[in-house]
């Protein structure tokens, strides 16, 4: 009852060669676009080393079968949400030596079984969303080397249990206080973290210097000073209490010199009470 795509059937795309474990290998064709005809049942297709632009997200959603997809050395520039809806058995991909620029957060949401993510070189991809890996709970490897990025959330990348490597290297890494959570991660954990050129880009002060060395200074750095906004805050709190107390003590005091004025002025009335009462009785 399957309804086969157009673009898939069960012979072999052109200039691709297809074998019966389901292999699909077109790399190095200078194809430019996705092969067509592909086999409905490909585990692992192969199509580095060309020029295609575009993964079309239909053709590649029929291959529900795919563990295996190699798409290096392509001039991909956007993975859509929508790219890898279906493709739950797929344990490898790899995006590096392409033109992405940015990774939405619901790009790799459904990958449920990717075990490895390879997305290097891609020279001018400068933002991975934060929540791009969460729902990724079988990866166990990724390599981000040598992109353009300088801050990574690692919020949802702690989270993942099996994780036991990951690249960094050769991206031009902001250490301040924005990525204070990598810089301590790499510092903690550095047995994850492949060996490489993992250093800050900027601050000028900090450049050259390996984000494991800056994690526990980033730590003391963005949680110590006061602003003056700050100061400004308790001179005022300061003033205020000082005020409060010196208002206080005024009103206590003249409060007490009524009570003492009262008591007196009541004693002498009963003085005066006591000298009439005699005569009154009389
Ligand atoms: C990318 O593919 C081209 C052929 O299309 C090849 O000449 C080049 O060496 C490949 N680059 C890498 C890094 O594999
Ligand atoms: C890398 O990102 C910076 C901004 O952070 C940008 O100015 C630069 O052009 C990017 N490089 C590439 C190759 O896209
Ligand atoms: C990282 O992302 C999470 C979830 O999107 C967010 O709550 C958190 O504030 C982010 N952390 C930083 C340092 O931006």
């Amino acid at each position: 009852g399957v309804v086969a795509s157009p673009a898939l059937s069960s012979g072999c795309p052109d200039r691709c060669m297809c074998d019966d474990q389901l292999v699909v290998q077109c790399a190095g064709q200078h194809l430019t676009t996705f092969p067509v005809n592909l086999p409905l049942a490909t585990r692992q297709l192969i199509i580095s080393n060309n020029r295609i632009v575009e993964l079309p997200p239909l053709t590649l959603n029929y291959l529900s079968d795919l563990v295996y997809l190699d798409c290096s050395n392509n001039s991909l520039s956007e993975i859509s949400e929508s790219t890898f809806g279906n493709l739950r058995k797929l344990a490898y991909l790899d995006l590096s030596f392409n033109h992405l620029t940015r990774i939405e957060d619901r790009t790799f949401g459904p990958l449920a079984s990717l075990v490895m993510l390879r997305m290097t070189d891609n020279p001018g991809l400068s933002e991975i969303h934060p929540d791009a890996f969460a729902e990724n709970a079988a990866l166990q490897v990724l390599d981000v080397s040598r992109n353009n990025l300088t801050a990574l959330n690692i919020t949802s990348l702690i989270a993942l249990a099996g994780l036991r490597s990951v690249g960094l290297s050769g991206n031009p890494w902001s250490c301040e206080c924005i990525n204070e959570d990598l810089c301590l991660w790499v510092h903690l954990e550095g047995f994850k973290f492949q060996e490489g050129q993992t250093v800050c880009g900027s601050p000028a002060d900090m450049q050259g210097r390996r984000l494991s060395e800056v994690g526990i200074q980033l730590r003391t750095l963005c949680h110590q000073t006061l602003g003056s906004w700050d100061y400004l805050f308790f001179v005022v709190i300061g003033f205020v209490i000082f005020a409060a107390g010196t208002v206080s003590a005024w009103v206590m005091g003249v409060i007490m010199v009524l009570y003492e004025r009262y008591i007196k002025k009541k004693g002498e009335q009963q003085d005066v009470d006591d000298e009439e009462e005699p005569s009154s009785k009389g």
